[in-house]
């Protein structure tokens, strides 16, 4: 599958990749050649970013460290619902826990500061070996302000709600009053104040979202009369000179697309204002999180879905405005491949690190870490992982309880055991990854000149599906239900790792050995310690013959490839 990306044309200056055998690194634990993507952090210890030629690694202790998350309800941001959050992580072999610190939570009375549920939040993660995401629901909390304090919803003299295009009064607040912007972003630094002086040694937070899902439903933008006195202003240069537009106001530029575009610029600034004010105390990462518009579809109506959110169609207005916003990551509640591949497609790009900042916690989902994965995506974060009963069906599982975690499970105590060393290898050597699409079809992975791979599903672990007389159908039971996917790193010219579930690769040789005839050199089980690969036993006979199967149980295997003269 060839997955492709823009040319690296990004802000961030670019620099020449390792020539160090990835394996080597891997074994002395060097860390590459990094461009920290935050400036002011290039000799900080704290967790952050960093690109070498439009690929990402998020630096953690100072390595590269793989998200494998799980994200908690809204409510269950109080001491008291902690209980039931970190079995649920636990369960899941998450590496990190996302929780919400919401505006109102920290700030009932204007300019009266409570952060005690940040202190015991990050005295638990850290009994229970978990590093945190926090998200800042603010001004803006899946487009609406419910999470901002009384004294700011209640107040829209001080705090103006939008204005439809028909003249009435949006739920949403606007984005173009200093008021409220000053007062958000006086909370989140208090927040990123709080976070480096009880944290600034542990990192026990890696990554900060501020607001979630920002944009507007049911109106592209704000008519009010300053809206449209700033749509009548020249569009700022900057956007001129990404969009490779002349001169002119919003509409004169920007044409049917000029309300949507002003309302992203308008957001964006906005937030990205907060977020420079919180870096200027603590630079943690940061990533905004999107409602999607349909990936499928580029002539969805702005406000049928969120207008002005981080959508593909105004990433780069987003990427323009926001400069101090690392990662603009998607929230993938479309469970079908098409979709999902697309969606992902769309957020991977070259000034983009790959980071799903929620996904449906059914168990179809689970799969789509490979996809993330090959994608050389930095995290994973579904939704909804803990214990208190809610279950966000139809979005998400019916029941959630330790039976709905366990495909993400396996997924996490998979990866999970080697997530520095992927990481690490995602970054600075080349990786492979694609998940089991709907209708079951097999995939081929580009390995380069020397060799080609090929996956397919609902395979057996020896022969093939057609030959089972007892099935009429020939598959696996319960393979109907696609939950594969396949992983791949590669180690050196003709070594590779490789790992998956419920699939099958086959290796073959590739254009620049075609004449030449294909072994299966060698293949270890094993696992890594300290960094190192430990060999557990050699696959071969059985084991190899009908190409390497992986099935439901966490395996991870070296594979070495080799040619002989025909
Ligand atoms: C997306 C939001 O970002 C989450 O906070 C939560 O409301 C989920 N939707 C529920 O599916």
């Amino acid at each position: 599958m060839t997955q492709s990306r823009r040319n690296a044309g990004s802000k961030l200056a670019l620099v020449a990749l390792s020539l160090i055998s990835p394996l080597a690194l891997l074994a002395s634990g060097a860390a590459g050649a990094k461009t920290p993507v935050k400036a002011s952090t290039a000799t900080s210890p704290i967790p952050h970013l960093v690109q070498t030629d439009g690929k990402y690694a998020l630096i953690v202790d100072g390595a590269p460290f793989l998200v494998l998350g799980g994200q908690a309800n809204n409510s269950s941001n109080y001491p008291g619902a902690l209980s039931k959050v970190w079995p649920a992580i636990k369960d899941m072999h998450a590496n990190t826990l996302t929780m919400p610190v919401s505006w109102e939570q920290v700030e009932p009375v204007e300019g009266k500061f409570d952060f005690s549920f940040v202190d015991t939040l990050v005295k638990e993660a850290r009994e229970n070996k978990v590093r945190l995401v926090i998200l800042w629901f603010g001004t803006w909390k899946n487009t609406g302000p419910s999470y901002t304090p009384s004294w700011v919803k209640l107040d829209n003299k001080r705090f103006p709600r939008l204005t439809n295009k028909d003249g009435t009064t949006s739920y949403a607040l606007s984005p173009l009053y200093d008021t409220t912007r000053e007062a958000d972003k006086r909370a989140y630094v208090e927040l990123v104040k709080h976070i480096k002086a009880i944290d600034g040694d542990r990192h026990t937070v890696i990554m900060l979202q501020p607001e979630n899902e920002v944009g507007v439903y049911r109106t592209a933008r704000d008519y009010s009369p300053k809206a449209d006195a700033l749509m009548a202003q020249p569009v700022p240069q900057a956007l001129l000179t990404r969009y490779k537009k002349s001169p002119g106001n919003w509409n004169q530029v920007f044409g049917k697309d000029a309300d949507e575009y002003f309302h992203a610029w308008s957001i964006a600034r906005y937030v990205d204002d907060i977020v420079a004010a919180g870096d200027a105390v603590y630079p943690l990462p940061t990533y905004v999180n999107a409602a999607l518009k349909d990936p499928l579809n580029p002539d969805q109506t702005p406000g049928s879905y969120a207008s002005g959110g981080p959508v593909y169609s105004v990433m780069d207005v987003w990427k323009v405005a926001a400069p101090h916003i690392e990662i603009l990551a998607p929230d993938l509640y479309s469970p079908g491949s098409q979709s999902y591949e697309a969606t992902l497609s769309q957020y991977a790009r070259a000034d983009n690190p790959l980071y799903v900042a929620e996904s449906g916690n059914k168990p179809i989902y689970a799969r789509y870490l490979f996809s993330v994965l090959g994608r050389q995506g930095v995290g994973f974060d579904p939704f909804g992982f803990d214990y208190t009963g809610y279950a966000n069906y139809p979005l998400g599982a019916k029941v959630f309880d330790a039976d709905a975690v366990k495909p993400f499970a396996t997924l996490y105590k998979l990866f999970g055991g080697m997530d520095r060393e992927w990481a690490k290898l995602s970054y600075e050597s080349q990786v492979w990854g694609v998940s089991e699409p709907d209708d079951h079809s097999a995939q081929s992975l580009d390995l380069g000149k020397a060799w080609s791979a090929k996956v397919t599903y609902r395979q057996w672990q020896f022969g093939l599906p057609e030959w089972d007389p007892e099935n009429k159908n020939g598959y696996p039971d319960g393979s109907d239900v696609p939950s594969g996917g396949v992983a791949v790193a590669k180690l050196s010219d003709n070594e590779f790792l490789v790992t998956g579930l419920n699939a099958r690769i086959t290796f073959d040789t590739g254009e620049a050995n075609k004449a030449r005839g294909f072994v299966l050199d060698r293949v270890e089980q094993g696992h890594f310690e300290a960094g190192k690969w430990v060999m557990e036993y050699v696959w071969n006979g059985d084991q190899t013959d009908y190409g390497l199967n992986f099935t439901g149980a966490p395996v991870v295997l070296k594979v070495r490839l080799g040619t002989y003269e025909k």
